[in-house]
């Protein structure tokens, strides 16, 4: 049956009411705006869109559902308020890859309107609920917040209204995108189209006749004319997650350690899952458009196959991975288990992984690493930070040193006040641009408390991994996260990465702070309540 809907004020009809709302959006009518996360999990947010006004997760929308309905994308919002939310989320720094922000936007601009006062910070942080952002670490998503609900009110129009200079204002736009290069290792677009999801990821710039890759249940990789015909081919039941706790793979060495650590497999749970598009003969476009995915998509299998397949079938062909798809094949952080004494000699366990001595060994030269098969998912010392941050932390708690020093030279330290609040403090070069540095440091803030605290993923003694869904990764939801003060040592030298560097010290400080509990995930909240 032809299912009719309004999307942005315009009338679409659809001639197949199987059709997910996300679906009909994207391959339909062409918003790219709206993004997939996780379809179908429903699980992540990006794809939110208001339904006669109530914020919708289109990815678990039935397009029939929403017969004779009025839905608005981003697009369809009112192009003065969204030009508002574009610069707010901009110059907070709110939005790093972007991809996680129009959802979000969306919903934040459901909440404003229906009258949420700008100060009210539960009622945004429960909003958040229904998101994930990776990148920001959520304090500047509330910033944000703040800034436009405080300039619209409920009701007004937007005209004319812009509650900060537009970018880029008295910031230099060179500098605020080597600044960002410069933490995500991968060129980044830094300003005000960013949030509004138009960083050019590749599943927003392939063709509309590419045909669509996804890999298959039984191996290798399927193509359909679209996304729903590919994945439809490739069998494959998506969305399950497991109740199996997540637990450390490896034991800790014995010995009388002054600090002793095991760490669980986690997931790096970017938001933008692996896509790469490709004309025959031609050059892909790569899974990097906008983020590095912390180091995450540096190896990912989706280039190749757009190339070979584009080549096979003579046309364009938009290769993508699905959430199960990243979490089963993308890379992890080495699990390690080790233990140190007080003048930073120990042994340090680690599942096998290429560089990784050499990692640990330029920040902990008093360490033994000690490489171990461990079944599970690939690692990669490509993700940020990995084997030389766990170490760091680990010399740390047992020698006393609040103190982190990167391989490179960027230091941080950080503390966790009485109310699980966090005060960093980063020197890590000329800042460029202090906007973007901050971002990046609570967003590293916040990965640190979330990996310390809460995530982790189950895998089983064959090495399969369990929890596959977005809500299992253990990432702390805005709620949960404390607020978060960077303060930058502006010492002269040559900008430097410095959000690794925060990654470690507010991993040792939170750490540190909850009593130095053998096992990460510790399981203890850190925000008080
Ligand atoms: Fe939110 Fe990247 S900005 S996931």
């Amino acid at each position: 049956m032809p299912v009719s809907l309004v999307v942005d004020g315009r009338e679409v009809v659809v001639p197949d009411e199987r059709l997910t709302l996300l679906e009909v959006l994207r391959d339909v009518v062409g918003v790219r705006s709206a993004k997939d996360g996780c379809s179908p999990q429903g699980q992540c947010g990006c794809c939110t869109v208001l339904v006669d006004d109530q914020p919708r997760v289109a990815c678990v929308t039935p397009v029939r559902r929403v017969a004779g309905r009025r839905v608005t994308t981003l697009d369809g919002l009112d192009q003065d308020l969204a030009a508002v939310w574009a610069e707010a989320f901009c110059a907070t720094g709110a939005s790093q890859c972007g991809f996680c922000t129009p959802g979000i936007v969306v919903r934040l601009e459901g909440l404003r309107a229906r009258g949420t006062a700008a100060d009210d910070v539960p009622a945004v942080e429960r909003a958040l609920a229904a998101h994930l952002c990776r990148c920001t670490g959520w304090r500047t998503i509330v910033d944000a917040w703040s800034v436009v609900a405080g300039a619209v009110p409920a009701g007004a129009s937007a005209e004319g209204v812009c509650p900060l200079p537009a970018w880029p204002a008295d910031r230099d736009p060179g500098a605020a995108e080597r600044r960002a290069e410069l933490e995500g290792r991968t060129p980044q677009h830094v300003g005000p189209q960013v949030a509004l999801g138009a960083a050019g990821f590749a599943a927003d710039t392939a063709p509309p006749e590419a045909l669509v890759a996804v890999p298959a249940a039984a191996g290798g990789w399927v193509v359909g004319e679209g996304l729903a015909e590919a994945r439809a081919r490739a069998g494959k039941v998506q969305g399950r997650r497991t109740t199996v706790a997540p637990e450390p793979p490896l034991a800790v060495p014995e010995g009388d350690w002054a600090a002793a650590l095991r760490t669980s497999w986690v997931e790096p749970a970017y938001l933008e899952t692996d896509a790469a598009w490709c004309e025959p003969g031609g050059e892909p476009a790569g899974p990097l458009a906008n983020g590095g995915a912390f180091g995450a998509k540096q190896a990912s299998p989706v280039v190749a196959a757009a190339r070979r397949l584009a080549d096979e079938h003579g046309r364009p062909v938009l290769a993508l991975l699905a959430r199960e798809d990243a979490v089963r094949l993308g890379p992890k952080r080495p699990p390690v288990a080790g233990g140190v004494l007080a003048d930073g000699t120990g042994v340090l366990r680690v599942a096998r992984t290429a560089g990784v001595v050499e990692a640990v060994a330029a920040v902990a030269p008093g360490l033994v690493v000690e490489e171990l098969d461990v079944p599970g998912p690939p690692t990669s010392v490509a993700l940020r930070g990995a084997g030389w941050v766990e170490a760091a932390v680990l010399v740390g708690a047992a020698t006393g040193s609040p103190v982190v020093r990167a391989p490179w030279g960027a230091e941080a330290e950080a503390e966790v006040g009485a109310d699980g609040s966090l005060a960093v403090r980063v020197a890590c070069g000329d800042p460029l641009d202090e906007v973007v540095l901050r971002s990046y440091c609570i967003g590293a803030a916040h990965m640190a408390a979330s990996w310390v605290t809460s995530e982790g993923l189950a895998v089983d003694a064959d090495g399969e991994v369990l929890d596959l869904t977005v809500r299992s990764f253990g990432v702390l939801r805005a709620a949960d996260t404390p607020s978060v003060h960077v303060e930058v040592d502006r010492a002269a030298g040559p900008p430097v990465n410095g959000s690794d560097a925060v990654l470690a010290a507010v991993a040792l400080a939170v750490w540190r702070h909850q009593g130095l509990p053998v096992d990460w995930p510790t399981g203890r909240p850190l925000r008080a309540r």
